[in-house]
C-alpha cells in the first residue's frame, strides 16, 4: 500500500508542476490536488480490514466508526458474510445479527420444519441483504449469544418491531427443545407487530417461544389464542411460523376480535 501513495503522491507533483509551467490557473491545482487527497481517504477507509467478531454487537463494539453493510462474522468454525444491521432502525441502538428471514406465504420455515432444530444453513445468500423478500436461515441462529431478540414484521412494505429482552447462549437454546419459555410483551404488542388488521380470539392468551406446543394454530414465537377457555384447539395466532398452511403473520377464526384474517408476511428476526 505505501508505495501506491508514494507513487500517487509523486503523481500529484507532476501534474501540478507541469499545469503551472504550462500557465494553467491555480483554481485548476487546487481542484486536482483536493480530488486526490478525497481518493488517497477513500483508499485508506477501504483498506482498513475490519476487526475480526462473531456478532454484528462485537464489531460494533471494536469499531463504533463501522456502517450497516456485509461483513464477515465467525460463527465457531464457519466464517460467513452477513448484512450487520447497525444503529436504531426500530429496535434500538447498536449492532444487530441476522438470524433469520421467513417468507410467511412459503413453507421453509413452519413448525415441524427440520430447521428449528438441526442446525442448518438455508440460503446464506439471504442473510447478505437486509429487509427483503429473501428468505434465511443463518449459524447466528445456534451460536450467537443473545440478551435482545428484534422481531419484524413486514406489512403494506412497511416492517414493524417488537423487542425481547432475554439472555440465551443462542435463539436456538429458546426453541428447538420445543419446552414452552415464557415472554411478557402482552398481546396488544404483539398485535402492534401486524397493525391494525390483527385480530385474535379472547381465551388462552400464552406468548413466547413454543407457546403451547400442542395445539391446532402453534407456533415457535409468539403469541396464540382459543375461542373457548382452554389452550387445547387455538385457532389464531400472531407469530412467526406455524402449523398448517402459512409460516408468518397472523391467522384468525372462530369468534376473533377482528374477524378472520389470513395474514402472510415476511418476518425478520435479528439478536443482540
Ligand atoms: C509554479 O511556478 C512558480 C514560478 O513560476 C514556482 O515558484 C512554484 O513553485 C510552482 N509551483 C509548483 C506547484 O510547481
Ligand atoms: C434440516 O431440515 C431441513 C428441513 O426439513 C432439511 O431440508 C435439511 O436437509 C435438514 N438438515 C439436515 C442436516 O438434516
Ligand atoms: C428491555 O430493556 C430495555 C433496556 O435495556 C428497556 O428500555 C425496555 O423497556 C425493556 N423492554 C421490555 C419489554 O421489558
Amino acid at each position: 500500500m505505501k508505495t501506491a501513495f508514494v507513487f500517487l503522491g509523486l503523481l500529484l507533483m507532476i501534474v501540478a508542476a507541469v499545469a503551472n509551467g504550462s500557465g494553467c490557473c491555480d483554481h485548476a491545482i487546487t481542484m486536482f490536488e483536493k480530488k486526490m487527497e478525497t481518493l488517497v481517504m477513500e483508499l485508506k477507509s477501504s483498506c482498513r480490514t475490519p476487526p475480526v467478531a462473531s456478532s454484528c454487537q462485537e464489531l460494533h463494539k471494536k469499531d463504533p466508526s463501522l456502517h450497516s453493510g456485509v461483513y464477515e462474522l465467525v460463527f465457531g468454525l464457519q466464517k460467513l458474510p452477513v448484512y450487520c444491521h447497525i444503529g436504531n432502525f426500530g429496535c434500538g441502538d447498536g449492532g444487530w445479527t441476522p438470524v433469520m428471514k421467513i417468507d410467511g406465504k412459503k413453507l421453509t420455515f413452519v413448525y415441524d420444519s427440520g430447521f428449528w432444530s438441526n442446525k442448518t444453513v438455508f440460503n446464506s445468500e439471504g442473510g447478505m441483504t437486509g429487509f427483503d423478500q429473501k428468505e434465511t436461515m443463518l449459524p447466528s441462529y445456534w451460536s450467537t449469544p443473545l440478551s435482545k431478540i428484534c422481531l419484524g414484521m413486514m406489512i403494506h412494505g412497511k416492517v414493524n418491531y417488537v423487542v425481547i429482552n432475554k439472555s440465551a447462549s443462542s435463539l436456538h437454546s429458546l426453541i428447538a427443545d420445543g419446552v414452552y419459555r415464557a415472554t411478557s410483551l402482552g398481546r396488544d404488542k404483539w398485535k402492534s407487530l401486524i397493525g391494525s388488521e390483527a385480530s385474535l380470539q379472547r381465551n388462552c392468551n400464552k406468548e413466547g417461544f413454543n407457546p403451547v406446543p400442542e395445539t391446532w394454530r402453534k407456533t415457535r414465537i409468539g403469541y396464540v389464542a382459543n375461542q373457548e377457555n382452554n389452550c387445547d384447539t387455538c385457532d389464531s395466532y400472531v407469530g412467526f411460523d406455524s402449523k398448517g398452511d402459512m409460516s408468518c403473520g397472523n391467522y384468525a377464526s372462530y369468534d376473533a376480535d377482528n374477524g378472520d384474517r389470513r395474514t402472510t408476511t415476511m418476518g425478520y428476526i435479528l439478536v443482540q
